[in-house]
């Protein structure tokens, strides 16, 4: 049996090396392993008091999903008929996927039929999706969804967003529409095992679906892979990937299983963390933490006792205001007559701001209103970082006295700043920078959003102290002449303590 997979396996390979890369990214193909196949079809729980079962694989590629699950289900022996269903669009793949799907017929014993829909998955479904008066044709339900769905971004316009407008907001990908659809599609008390980019877990664009998903599901394993990259072979995939398997209820959930492992091939050297399911989904956002051990559940929990947030405080980070690239008849190497200082994530260096550094074009004409900004105290954290960097967060400290002579300063659009500060004392940006360069808030930055960019949406709605306190962290900061992430965590310890 194991064979039949391996041979999926490796039709999928052949077809990877014969298609332009080209081609499949028009489909958002990218192929699961087949050690990743088993370990999903592995994740379900077997429907107890059920022998026949309707299978779903939407976007089924060659099908390595549906073989993987099939032949687990066959060895259980329980299962006395199964009937598949594969949606799959793109002609190239489905001689593959019949052959692969007719070698598995072949091969069992228990009777199991399969049906391909060359149909859009999205839009085929579009009527029973919106249908709010019952007139539509009912949606098919299934026992097990497997999947893993196209990673494309669509524009808001595209057929599939407007089929599904209620979860787009921004711009939608079709993974999370894939997802959607899949949760109307299941029957209730089922499960649904997808691999998808973690992206979905905070972030502004997917907060429908994630509101969507968690008031119809729970969420019962989570699967992180330790090593970006590693998930699709050879395959460079910016987004980090995870395994989420969701059951379809309205009953509520106590914990959460978290696995990580340092690949896709190695799912025997597995870590697993059960979280407490309030600790993983949180918060008016329904944000979804990916916390996977001890001392992160610790950052969360302990963070989390704040009430406050930058938001709240009036303090909101913001994305620099000048793209330098669109404006480059506006930037000088030199102070002039009509010149404002432009601060890049360079002029960060040690949770100070270092300006100028004679390196680039440090001035900006200062034509337009909408470059400009008050020359007051900020906290400026950089936008990017690269994923080797030990921190996420990398902030430094900009006060207006410093740079005095100028009313108005700009920032390029690589570096966020808090701002609001300006009736404040200097020590408040202190100890913004306490909280920012500790350990514990780049733990529960990371835990949150595994991309390496830090967006605004998620730094004002991060839990802070008040104020005050922020301000005596501050002072204390300042005592002790050191800007170093020990000292910060120092003083945090003191706040955050049990
Ligand atoms: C990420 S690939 C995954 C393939 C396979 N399930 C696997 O795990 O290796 C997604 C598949 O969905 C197909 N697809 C893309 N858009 C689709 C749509 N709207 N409806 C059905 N299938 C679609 C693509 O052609 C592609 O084969």
């Amino acid at each position: 049996m194991p064979s039949l997979l391996n041979q999926a396996a490796l039709a999928t390979e052949a077809f990877v090396k014969a298609m332009p890369k080209t081609q499949r990214k028009q489909y958002g193909q990218f192929f699961t392993s087949k050690e990743t196949a088993k370990f999903m079809a592995e994740l379900f729980c077997l429907p107890k008091n059920k022998s026949e079962l309707e299978i779903l694989d939407a976007g089924a590629g060659s099908g390595i999903l549906s073989i993987a699950l099939i032949e687990r289900l066959l060895q259980e022996g329980h299962i006395s008929r199964i009937h598949l269903t594969c949606y799959e669009t793109d002609p190239h793949i489905l001689p593959i996927l019949q052959c692969n799907l007719d070698s598995l017929i072949s091969e069992t014993r228990t009777p199991v039929s399969y049906e391909i829909k060359t149909e859009n998955y999205i839009t085929s479904q579009e009527d029973s999706y919106n249908d709010k008066l019952g007139t539509a044709p009912e949606s098919k339900q299934y026992d097990m969804i497997i999947g893993n769905p196209p990673y494309m971004k669509i524009s808001k316009n595209a057929p599939e967003a407007k089929a599904m407008s209620d979860v787009c907001h921004g711009a939608p990908n079709l993974y999370f529409l894939f997802a959607t659809m899949g949760i109307m599609n299941l029957r209730e008390d089922s499960e649904m095992v997808y691999i998808i980019p973690r992206s979905w877990t905070s972030g502004a664009y997917f907060k429908e679906f994630r509101k969507k998903l968690l008031s119809q599901c729970v969420i019962s394993h989570i699967h992180l892979f330790g090593s970006r990259n590693k998930v699709f072979d050879g395959e460079q995939v910016l987004q980090e990937t995870m395994i989420l398997k969701v059951l379809k209820t309205s009953r509520k959930k106590e914990t959460v299983t978290v696995t990580t492992s340092a690949s896709n091939k190695d799912f025997a050297a597995l870590t697993t963390f059960h979280a407490a399911y309030d600790q993983i989904v949180k918060g008016a956002e329904s944000y979804v933490y990916l916390i996977t051990d001890k001392e992160e559940e610790y950052a969360i929990r302990r963070l989390s006792r704040w009430e406050q947030t930058l938001k709240k405080l009036g303090l909101q980070m913001k994305t620099g205001l000048t793209v330098d690239f669109r404006e480059k008849e506006l930037l000088r190497q030199t102070p002039g007559h009509d010149t404002i200082p432009l601060f890049f994530p360079h002029h960060i260096k040690q949770g100070k701001v270092v300006f100028p550094i004679g390196k680039g074009n440090e001035y900006l004409s200062a034509q337009k209103k909408a470059l400009i900004q008050r020359n007051s105290n900020y906290l400026f954290i950089k936008r990017f970082t690269a994923k080797e960097e030990p921190r996420r967060l990398q902030c430094g400290i900009y006060l207006a006295r410093k740079y005095s002579e100028h009313a108005y300063i700009s920032t390029q659009n690589k570096i966020n700043f808090i701002g609001g500060l300006r009736d404040l004392s200097e020590c408040v940006v202190y100890g913004l920078y306490v909280l920012f360069n500790s350990s514990i808030y780049d733990t529960y930055y990371r835990i949150l959003n595994g991309s390496t960019q830090v967006n605004s949406t998620e730094m004002n709605n991060l839990p802070v102290p008040d104020l005050n306190t922020i301000e005596a962290m501050g002072k204390k900061l300042i005592s002790r002449k050191s800007m170093a992430e020990s000292v910060c965590n120092e003083i945090i310890e003191n706040y955050i303590y049990e």
